[in-house]
């Protein structure tokens, strides 16, 4: 599987996403900013890798701080913090990341400075490996879902590369693979990134899983078809009703797997769930450059100076989601009761 993220000595090392699938190429971090740089500008992206990026960040960041006083190291490690979480804003796994190692430094406030910043750098090694972990539960815990031979729509990149590795809901996807249930996928191209066409296509491939990209309006052409079995994808954010952001385009989807009865599931992690926010109206919703959509790649398609919206996030209401699908179980309706109760046993 292609690593996504990884320490190399000092720097991070990115796959740098907005070149593959022509071209394998690493982003190289050597400062905290190149981290910033690298998740505001799409070259690791995916909620749970945007988590771990984060959390590396924060590490090459805590490792620039010259002071040996605890209270100044502090107070410029939670500066850097603020900077990161304005990164990119929809994904909790960014703020959960942050929290978990500020939470690092509040716990060694008596430790000698060079023994945090190590800590830290262990801390987010740690948050990958864990990661992956998490998605290989995610992937067990959905294979009861998968019939034999089913026709699986998937929507954007939940992928390893959207991870630490394995994926969400491609590590659903991976689980069903592995188990020979001979599934076959149709994965939507997600304009304007293309991380379907470019991304879960490649991946897929490359494990040889059977795999067809759509055009993102052909969902419905093939859900009414009888053409999909069941629909997965990742998330960004889960409200404590459980209301999901996710890429634009998930809402679409999951409205017409319901029009169509088609079960709508989501894969995600815990620390995707963000039980601060009550319900999907209060997610904050990434407004990204209009560029992204009048040019594919560089190539201006639309007339010069053309007006366009573009947000990178929609809201799944939880009444269009038959479950959600975590390392500690399946989760249904109603989700404010089963998000409370997992949450009790994790
Ligand atoms: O804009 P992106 O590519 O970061 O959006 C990614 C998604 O919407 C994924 O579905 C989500 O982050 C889950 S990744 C396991």
């Amino acid at each position: 599987m292609i690593p996504t993220i990884r320490w190399k000595g000092r720097c991070v090392y990115m796959i740098d996403q907005r070149k593959l699938p022509h071209k394998v190429q690493w982003f190289v971090c050597k400062t905290y900013q190149d981290v910033i740089k690298g998740i505001s500008h799409m070259v690791i992206r995916g909620a749970p890798a945007i988590g771990v990026a984060a959390a590396m960040g924060l590490a090459l960041g805590a490792e620039s701080i010259k002071t040996r006083s605890y209270h100044a190291f502090k107070e410029a490690f939670l500066a850097i913090a603020e900077e990161m979480l304005k990164a990119r804003p929809t994904a909790v796994n960014l703020k959960w990341a942050v929290d978990k190692m500020t939470r690092r430094v509040e716990e060694m406030s008596t430790s000698p400075v060079k023994d945090i910043q190590q800590a830290l750098k262990t801390e987010s090694e740690k948050i990958l490996k864990d990661d992956i972990e998490i998605n290989r539960l995610i992937g067990k815990n959905g294979l009861k879902l998968i019939p034999k031979g089913a026709s699986i729509l998937t929507h954007c990149n939940a992928g390893a590369l959207a991870t630490g590795g394995y994926g969400t809901a491609l590590g659903v996807i991976r689980a069903a693979h592995e188990a020979g249930k001979k599934i076959t996928i149709l994965a939507d191209e997600t304009r304007p990134w293309l991380q379907g066409l470019r991304l879960t296509s490649f991946e897929l491939m490359r494990e040889g899983i059977p795999v067809y990209v759509i055009a993102d309006n052909a969902a419905g052409f093939f859900m009414k078809g009888k053409r999909v079995d069941l629909v997965v994808t990742g998330a960004d954010r889960i409200a404590a009703n459980g209301d999901v952001a996710n890429k634009i385009g998930t809402y679409q989807v999951a409205v017409l797997a319901k029009e169509n009865k088609i079960p709508f599931y989501v894969a995600a992690p815990l620390s995707t769930i963000d039980r601060t926010i009550k319900t999907g109206e209060g997610i904050p919703v990434e407004q990204r450059d209009p560029k992204e959509i009048s040019f594919i790649g560089k190539k201006e398609i639309g007339p010069h100076g053309v007006n366009a919206l573009n947000p990178a996030f929609d809201i799944t209401p939880a009444k269009y989601i038959t479950a959600i699908i975590t390392e500690h179980g399946v989760i249904q309706k109603p989700y404010g009761k089963a998000i409370k109760r997992l949450f009790s046993l994790a």
